[in-house]
């Protein structure tokens, strides 16, 4: 496969086309942002790590039966996916109150939920992302109540699968960000699965190994990063 001409650059990711119909493809990169771009940075070799996490979680859950965007890897930076059109809805799921919930509901950060929790919030740099009900997001036709529905479900599902998984790898899956895409008239996972869009804590010492150690200068951001790829895939 080609890589095209250049589309589009995010945060953390470079999209270009390809000389497949349907097809993109993705270059991860170093830079780092937190707090909708306020403070910025680059953490070597987190393009490398996330790349390959990333894949490695859309792989697991291709085993079973979750569809996402997820084609093939191309290099140690770079992978190849479905070409979709983002829902601009972030579904956040959470287990361990932490981050903007934990702030918002006056809960001590690493407080259990006694169940799943699942929000979602409007993808909107501007204004931050906000945080939205169902009435916002049919109000400004962002998705329709089934797609909600179906996210919010994928979600729980994505959720059991990743925690069961990570369990066994001693790490807990605190909370994390799942975005969609539609093609071909479905909805199907799209972006990252990552340390950048999942709270990870070590399972003994609850120790960070996420994107937290950058938000709050933590240090040691790119060992968390590679810890975790070494958990999921002893390498
Ligand atoms: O900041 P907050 O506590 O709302 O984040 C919840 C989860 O969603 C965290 O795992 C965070 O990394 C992820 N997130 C993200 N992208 C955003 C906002 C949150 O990946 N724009």
């Amino acid at each position: 496969m080609q890589k095209g001409e250049f589309l589009y650059e995010g945060k953390a990711k470079k999209i270009y086309a390809t000389d497949q119909p349907g097809l993109v493809w993705i270059e991860y990169k170093d830079d780092a942002t937190a707090f909708n771009g306020l403070k910025k940075g680059t953490i070597s070799g987190k393009g490398e790590l996330n790349n390959k996490i990333s894949a490695y979680f859309f792989q697991l859950l291709a085993q079973k039966g979750i569809e996402s965007h997820f084609v093939q890897l191309v290099s140690d930076n770079e992978q190849i996916v479905k070409k979709v059109e983002i829902v601009p809805l972030e579904v956040v799921v959470r287990n361990i109150a932490a981050g903007s919930l934990a702030k918002r509901l006056g809960l001590e950060e690493g407080t259990a939920m006694q169940q799943p929790v699942v929000e979602l919030y409007y993808k909107n740099d501007e204004l931050g992302d906000p945080l939205i009900n169902y009435y916002h997001a049919l109000a400004l036709g962002l998705a329709t109540r089934e797609e909600m529905l179906y996210m919010e479900e994928m979600g729980l599902k994505i959720n059991a699968i990743l925690q069961e998984y990570l369990r066994d790898k001693e790490i807990i899956l605190v909370d994390f960000k799942l975005e969609f895409g539609r093609v071909d008239g479905k909805i199907i996972l799209a972006d990252e699965i990552s340390p950048d869009t999942c709270r990870f804590w070590d399972a003994e010492t609850r120790e960070k190994l996420d994107k937290d150690r950058f938000r709050r200068d933590l240090g040691g951001v790119e060992e968390a990063y590679q810890e975790v790829y070494r958990r999921l895939t002893g390498n």
